[in-house]
């Protein structure tokens, strides 16, 4: 029998991750073999940039392999086999405002946590259940591995509003941590062997050993993290390189010093210190434009000159080594390999003393079925406190979105741990609704 080679439709086709990752998948035609890429996004004019930079690319490197990209749903989702997602509803431009809103307020300002990341959600819910309906309607059969965010907030709108859909939520920040972790020890990433619990940005590992020896790292990992946070010499990402986020790999040691037992996710800084985030940020100038001047620039600036050259022979855009977990999750699935990577899946019990029904983040194993959850058993009180209420802002977010209710929004923005009171919530809100009007649902 010929062998299957597999048709990609990458949702988010405009973003800056896209020409990364599509070099990516072409260091993998060995192990993961391409029939067709076809990129999708409803920006025609900012996708065309990538997409015409792209089929350059294509020609030279892989012509075997049919590219295309189209603003067309049914073009775009007919005939495949995955789809990556990487829709950013609102672009940059609604970052920046998530961001720089809160911050009015004292409060933190980030894309996926506290006030922005709840304003984030509500858009991204949109976008999200438009995607997945088009990949329901034009490819049954089809996986999605999303990794738009706030993943957390779509992926209990996704467990509630599309529980039949093949959606597979994922995030990048454990790969890049554990790649650091590795380096830390002397090893590889695929040498270790991890267990870890949380909500997604929102987690602990409680154990780091070596995948053939057994040989428990945690001593180690636990000793240089206490002083160095998760910050190396040596540059092991490709991303989470630029000043504030080697703050944020610094940050991790006081993370630690709240439960010295767990390695801490960078994300918890945003919920454990606000105040020192907050401190620490200038309302006028935040993470988005510190993308919007580097990653977003670097990307369009180098799909510009391939157009311009007519070749992509100079080596302007690169691998996104750092992304070959969404190859590995798809192989995991076309293969039925069982390989164990962390998703964020409905919980049933593989927290053993936390809600069933909440999306969890925890090692599964993957095969054709998708993801099951490895059971992590119990978790202690402090966690499981943090998680209680982060998971209530969650949960009541996606409700305020399907009820089209403000009590719920303004509830949910009263528990976020980085919110200091009701009535702070409620102006960060009011101005929140006025700058998404032409997103969120109209509330009550
Ligand atoms: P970007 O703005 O460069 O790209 C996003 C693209 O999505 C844009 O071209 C936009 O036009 C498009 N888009 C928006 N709404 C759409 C819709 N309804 N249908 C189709 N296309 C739509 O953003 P980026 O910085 O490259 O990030 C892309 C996404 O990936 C973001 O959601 C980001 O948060 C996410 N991300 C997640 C992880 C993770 O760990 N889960 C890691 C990296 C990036
Ligand atoms: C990590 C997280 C992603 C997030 C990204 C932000 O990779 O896991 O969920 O989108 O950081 O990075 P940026 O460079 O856009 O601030
Ligand atoms: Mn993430």
């Amino acid at each position: 029998m010929a062998e299957k080679l597999f048709n990609i439709v990458i949702a988010g086709g405009g973003s800056t991750y896209t020409p990364g990752i599509v070099k990516m998948m072409l260091e993998h035609q060995e192990d993961f073999p391409l029939n067709s890429v076809t990129l999708y996004d409803n920006d025609g004019e900012r996708q065309a940039v990538i997409g015409e930079a792209l089929e350059i690319l294509m020609k030279e490197e892989a012509p075997q392999i049919h590219f295309s990209y189209t603003t067309d749903p049914k073009e775009a989702f007919t005939g495949k086999d995955f789809c990556m997602a990487h829709i950013r509803v609102g672009k940059y431009a609604m970052r920046q405002l998530d961001e720089r809103i809160p911050l009015k307020y004292g409060v933190v300002g980030q894309e996926t946590c506290g006030p922005g990341g709840i304003a984030y959600g509500m858009r991204s819910i949109t976008g999200m259940l438009e995607i997945i309906d088009y990949m329901v309607k034009y490819s049954p059969e089809c996986w999605m591995l999303n990794y738009s965010n706030p993943a957390a907030i779509v992926a209990e709108a996704c467990r509630v509003l599309r529980p039949d859909a093949r959606v597979i939520n994922i995030c990048d920040m454990p790969v890049g941590t554990r790649r650091r972790m590795a380096y830390i020890v002397g090893k590889d990433y695929e040498d270790l062997d991890v267990r870890y619990f949380g909500l997604n940005h929102f987690g602990w590992w409680t154990s780091v050993k070596d995948k053939t020896t057994g040989e428990d790292y945690m001593p180690k990992l636990l000793e240089y993290v206490s002083e160095n946070g998760y910050l190396t010499q040596k540059a092991i990402e490709t991303q989470h390189m630029d000043e504030s986020w080697q703050a944020t790999h610094k940050k991790a040691k006081d993370l630690l010093a709240l439960d010295p037992r767990f390695l801490p996710n960078t994300y918890l800084k945003y919920y454990l210190y606000p105040d020192y985030v907050v401190e620490h940020s200038d309302p006028n100038h935040t993470r988005a434009d510190e993308v919007i001047e580097g990653r977003e620039k670097e990307v369009f600036g180098a799909a510009r000159e391939i157009i311009r050259k007519g070749t992509a022979t100079g080596g302007e855009f690169t691998v996104d080594n750092h992304a070959s977990f969404i190859v590995s999750l798809a192989r995991a699935i076309a293969y039925n390999t069982h390989e164990i990577m962390l998703c964020i899946v409905e919980n049933k019990g593989a927290i053993s003393n936390f809600d069933s029904d909440a999306m969890v983040e925890v090692p599964c194993v993957v095969g054709n079925n998708g993801p099951e959850a490895m059971c992590q058993g119990e978790i202690p009180t402090f966690e499981r406190g943090m998680m209680q209420e982060q998971l209530a802002v969650e949960k009541l977010v996606v409700e305020a979105y399907v009820e089209h209710s403000y009590l719920k929004l303004w509830q949910a923005l009263t528990l976020s741990k980085t919110v200091p009171s009701a009535g702070v919530a409620k102006q960060i809100l009011d101005d929140l609704i006025e700058a998404n009007k032409e997103y969120w649902p109209e509330l009550k």
